[in-house]
């Protein structure tokens, strides 16, 4: 599995093979989203099919899900499932407290939704992606479709209140359209260069009418398994 992989997806690997290391028979298990994700689904695909390892998968969109049942795993929905022995997913950025930016693969309102359903959330990630301060990485905020633009401006309003300094917000596109997330919204990336209190700015955002869920995950991850491109392996 790990033939010619760029030094990028060996961290990616390493630290995904190891999270699966958490995964026992009998387990119900949150799949996370992203290309760091898809790493973790392969690993645990393979242990069922070679190991016999049964378990169930609650993945966090409809990528993961078609990527679980190909490599073998049982996939159910998560109120069949109703709670969750263990989620693994990746992050974008996570910082010292293990506090998370999600949904930079768009799919940051259910892998919250899972995440918060488990008994323990796993992050796995390479070494690039910890910071000290959350905020480099654009926050991505999911918002309905109608009246988004009036969400964004009341957004806008609020990071004013705040007294954020950088503010830009933009909509994401796909080529030349809106982003539709799986649950039919839209995503607004917010360009804040640094988060000086992101559990502040994770319940203001929330309150926003249109606002659906924003991207910080702040006391829901356990650990971070950090992969590095030599093969070594940490965890936090
Ligand atoms: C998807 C996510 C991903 O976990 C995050 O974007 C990291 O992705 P990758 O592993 O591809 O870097 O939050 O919504």
């Amino acid at each position: 599995m790990t033939k010619e992989l760029s030094p990028a997806d060996k961290a990616k690997f390493v630290a995904a093979k190891r999270a699966c290391d958490y995964v026992q028979t009998g387990m119900k298990v949150g799949l996370g989203t992203g290309s760091t994700a898809a790493w973790m689904v392969r690993c645990l695909g393979e242990r069922v099919r070679e190991e016999g390892l049964k378990i169930v998968g609650v993945p966090t969109s409809t990528r993961t899900a078609e990527l679980a049942r190909q490599v073998g795993i049982q996939v159910v929905s998560l109120d069949e499932a109703k709670w969750l022995d263990l989620t693994i997913d990746g992050a974008d950025e996570f910082d010292p407290q293990l506090a998370l930016i999600k949904g930079g693969g768009a799919a940051l309102l259910q892998e919250k939704i899972v995440a918060t359903a488990s008994d323990q959330m796993i992050v796995i990630a390479d070494a690039a992606k910890e910071v000290a301060t959350l905020g480099a990485f654009p926050l991505p905020v999911e918002v309905i479709p109608f009246g988004w633009q009036t969400t964004k401006a009341l957004i806008e309003e609020t990071l004013v209140a705040l007294d954020v300094m950088n503010r830009e917000v933009s909509l994401r596109m796909n080529g030349d359209r809106p982003l539709i997330t799986d649950e039919s919204n839209y995503i607004v990336d917010l360009h804040l260069k640094r988060i000086g209190n992101p559990r502040q700015l994770a319940l203001v955002l929330n309150q926003i009418p249109g606002v659906v869920e924003n991207g910080l995950f702040i006391d829901i991850c356990d650990v971070v398994v950090i992969g590095h491109s030599d093969g070594r392996v940490q965890v936090r």
